[in-house]
């Protein structure tokens, strides 16, 4: 019996890295998942490893979407347990090159977004008794580095609306937990294409360099956790996998 029989997840950015590693972990413990992103044959493909998979086109930045997509996922699978807020990306530029056009794509799609989607699947988990909303934030929102200051806007900003929604879930006396989990590297499309971009001797690769990269599964099992009842004594925190990378 997986620790998710009868369970209904829904994973944003699910089509690649870190999202598609939730998907099928979720998926693994008997979670019927919907996955939702941009980048439709990935999302396509992943979706189809699932058994009940279901993907979705999904921009998180447009809040119609957001209802329908909510509204799919009840009509097709019945409930709405656990919501990944996952999609994310980064732009690099320092605050005198960054465009602010740059700046405003990533705070709308991570901050924005998970905003969103909290606000969408909120009145359908206090229907059903209780939730788990996971934001996936990043030790970034967590300290400074000079090529992504937006990015590390965003990240801040999901550590900061974790807490107040996980405090109005519990003030509504819903059963919704809301945490967040800030990654350090973790080996996914995207960090291949950050180290791709930048030079050796970028801010913020030392790091990297001395913490080394985790695996997608490494964030995948404390979605898990947060997402099933081994996590029900966590809300409005942020858990932080990292290799040490911010213990000092
Ligand atoms: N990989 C890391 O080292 C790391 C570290 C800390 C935090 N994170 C965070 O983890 C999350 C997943 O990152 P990843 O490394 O798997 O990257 P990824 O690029 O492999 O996956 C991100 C997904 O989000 C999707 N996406 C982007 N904009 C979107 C939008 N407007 N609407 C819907 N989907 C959109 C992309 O298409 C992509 O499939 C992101 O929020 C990222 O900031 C990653």
């Amino acid at each position: 019996m997986g620790k998710l029989e009868g369970k209904v997840a829904l994973i944003t950015g699910g089509a690649s890295g870190l999202g598609a590693e939730d998907a099928r972990v979720l998926a693994r413990e008997g979670a019927k998942v919907v996955i939702t992103d941009v980048q439709d044959d990935l999302g396509a493909a992943v979706a189809a490893e699932l058994p009940d998979g279901l993907y979705l086109h999904h921009d998180v930045r447009d809040p119609q979407r957001w209802a329908e997509v909510v509204a799919t996922t009840i009509e097709r699978f019945g409930r709405l347990d656990t919501l990944v807020n996952n999609a994310g990306l980064v732009r690099f530029g320092t605050v005198e090159t960054l465009s602010y056009e740059d700046f405003r794509l990533q705070t709308d799609v991570m901050v924005g977004g998970t905003f969103l989607g909290c606000q969408a699947a909120i009145p359908h988990m206090s229907r059903d008794g209780s939730g788990s909303i996971i934001n996936m934030a990043s030790v970034a929102g967590l300290k400074g580095i000079s090529t992504i200051p937006a990015y590390t806007a965003a990240k801040a900003g999901i550590i900061g609306m974790t807490r107040s929604i996980a405090v109005h879930c519990r003030e509504q006396k819903y059963r919704i937990r809301v945490n967040a989990i800030a990654p350090g590297g973790i080996v996914t499309p995207m960090t291949a294409q950050a180290l791709a971009q930048l030079p050796q001797d970028a801010a913020g690769l030392d790091q990297i360099h001395d913490h080394g990269m985790g695996q997608p599964i490494d964030i995948a099992n404390m979605v898990l956790y947060l997402a099933c009842e081994d996590g029900r004594h966590l809300t409005g925190t942020t858990i932080t996998i990292d290799n040490g990378e911010t213990m000092a």
